[in-house]
């Protein structure tokens, strides 16, 4: 599998991958398909290096100063990317359209982009929709959807109207796998994005992927949460997953913690 897979990114690089030669099977055009299409996404965010290992890739972008999305985080997107120059979330939401950009399209049903208030002071960040989310394409409508609600509603005496959720892919993996690098890749700009139009003054980042993608950390979850960090000036509290607390409900106990805390923050009591 992974001699055709290679076989394939070579002739797709080169642009002649043969459909109908002796590998013609269905395993060889599947992920033929999905080579064409992350490649196609490479060019149009303007990446010209292929890179090989942990090589860093080079884009045609120049940071924006007043943009949050500074260093290299904005060369995540071609300067003549409208998303980067999406100017409302209406606007970035447009310019994701019918996303291609990585092999989470092929078995999506929505785009899950994001809920809530644009002007939100508190934003929750999960790591990417489930079968509930795709179906419906609204972020945290399932079980542990509705687990969250509990906290923002219950717990936090807030409505979820009042908050904005997102999450770092915006498309289901499948079978409820972890999204892959690549995918994580292809979608943390547009993450970024919202929250730089969003600007909350708090960030809630629901598990590892949220975490790790935001910190831009290797270090778990457990030693991270609990505790304040920052995203580009904002205030970010790492805490578990609600899917997490579905299968481990004793340390819901640690998230009320941490939300006290998220709570404290949003009525100045820290000041
Ligand atoms: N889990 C997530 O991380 N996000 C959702 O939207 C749903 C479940």
């Amino acid at each position: 599998m992974l001699r055709i897979g290679l076989k394939c990114y070579d002739l797709a690089l080169k642009g002649s991958l043969p459909m109908s030669q002796e590998n013609d099977s269905e395993e060889l055009a599947t992920v033929a398909a999905s080579l064409r299409r992350h490649l196609q996404w490479r060019q149009r965010a303007g990446i010209r290096v292929i890179a090989k290992g942990n090589m860093k890739e080079t884009s045609s972008a120049t940071p924006r100063d007043e943009n949050l999305l500074g260093g290299t985080e904005s060369n995540l997107f071609s300067d003549s990317s409208m998303a980067y120059k999406a100017g409302s979330l209406e606007e970035l939401r447009a310019a994701i359209g019918d996303c291609q950009r990585c092999k989470l399209c092929a078995g999506r049903t929505h785009i899950v982009f994001g809920v809530g208030n644009p002007q939100a002071k508190l934003m929750f960040v999960g790591e990417g929709p489930g079968r509930d989310e795709d179906l419906q394409g609204e972020p945290f409508v399932g079980r542990a959807g509705q687990l969250l609600t509990d906290i923002i509603t219950k717990g936090m005496g807030l409505k979820r109207e009042d908050v904005y959720i997102a999450n770092v892919v915006k498309c289901r993996p499948p079978e409820n796998r972890n999204p892959e690098p690549d995918e994580v890749a292809a979608c943390e700009p547009f993450l970024k994005k919202q929250i730089d139009l969003i600007r909350p003054q708090i960030i809630v980042a629901l598990g590892k992927f949220a975490v790790q993608t935001l910190l831009q950390s290797k270090v778990p979850i457990s030693k991270l949460r609990g505790n304040w960090h920052s995203y580009h000036g904002i205030k970010l509290m790492p805490t578990f997953h609600p899917a997490y607390l579905l299968r481990n409900p004793a340390d819901k106990k640690l998230v009320w913690e941490d939300i006290k805390k998220v709570l404290s923050e949003m009525h100045g009591e820290n000041a």
